[in-house]
């Protein structure tokens, strides 16, 4: 993958901090969007797993440029959405379908609802997929679904974080696109990517959160995947 190609990326929370840093530290040119820029960084609180405030991270990451949603999108050649399953949609919105139009959406987002507490429960599920609707509302976009399945430190280094070797899935339409994101996957560390067809595959992974959850629970932490043994 060309060094210095622009990245955008949707989502100032975990997965938007780890996955920017992981991809501007192999050399992608990384923007990151966020609702308010002048909001998310007065922010002072700790979020919610005790990670310091935006401001910080930002200060700690020179070289990352910020903005709002629509200036990462269309500094993005490629367009990461790391945004709250309830907010994607109206997060891409913000970006501007002029910003998103011809180029690869890279949806890591999940539909979960914490209403009830833990563990969460899908807001779509079944018949349709956050990955689904996202292709639906943007169909000039090439939607890949993938690296829902794991937590973010994990995105970013795999094989550090839990030994062993680890199955990433992949989700789209556009076999172009697919090529392009299982290119930045292995440069991720992921060894074993597998592309499970088109959107509506993104079901799947995203129906396994409810298991991710439960092992999270059991395992007493999120530093795990799934190998899948043929
Ligand atoms: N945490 C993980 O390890 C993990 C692993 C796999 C998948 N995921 C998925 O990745 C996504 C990001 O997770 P996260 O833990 O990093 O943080 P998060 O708290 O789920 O999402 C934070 C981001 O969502 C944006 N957002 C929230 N509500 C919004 C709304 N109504 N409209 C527009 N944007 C909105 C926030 O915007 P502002 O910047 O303006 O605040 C922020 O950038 C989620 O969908 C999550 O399910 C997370």
């Amino acid at each position: 993958m060309e060094i210095g190609l622009k990245i955008g990326v949707l989502g100032t929370g975990t997965v938007g901090r780890t996955v920017a840093a992981g991809l501007h530290g192999l050399g992608y040119d990384v923007f990151v969007g966020t609702r308010d820029p002048r909001k998310t960084l007065e922010r002072t609180d700790p979020d919610r797993y005790g990670n310091p405030p935006f401001k910080t991270w930002l200060e700690n990451h020179p070289g990352i440029r910020y903005g709002t949603f629509a200036q990462a999108a269309e500094h993005g050649a490629i367009v990461v959405i790391a945004t709250n399953g309830n907010g994607t949609l109206p997060a891409l919105e913000a970006a501007g379908e002029y910003n998103l139009n011809g180029k690869v959406l890279i949806d890591i987002s999940n539909p979960l609802d914490f209403s009830q507490g833990f563990p969460p429960l899908l807001t779509i599920c079944n018949t349709d997929s956050l990955g689904e609707q996202i292709q639906r509302r943007f169909p000039n976009a090439k939607v890949v679904k993938t690296l829902n399945t794991v937590n973010a430190a994990l995105m970013v280094a795999p094989e550090q974080l839990a030994k062993g070797d680890h199955t990433i899935f992949m989700s789209g339409n556009d076999l172009e696109a697919k090529a392009t994101v299982s290119e930045i996957l292995r440069s991720l560390g992921w060894k074993d990517v597998i592309d499970l067809g088109d959107i509506t595959t993104a079901r799947g992974p995203e129906m396994y959160l409810p298991l991710w959850a439960r092992l999270f629970q059991t395992i007493g932490g999120p530093n795990f995947s799934i190998r899948v043994v043929r």
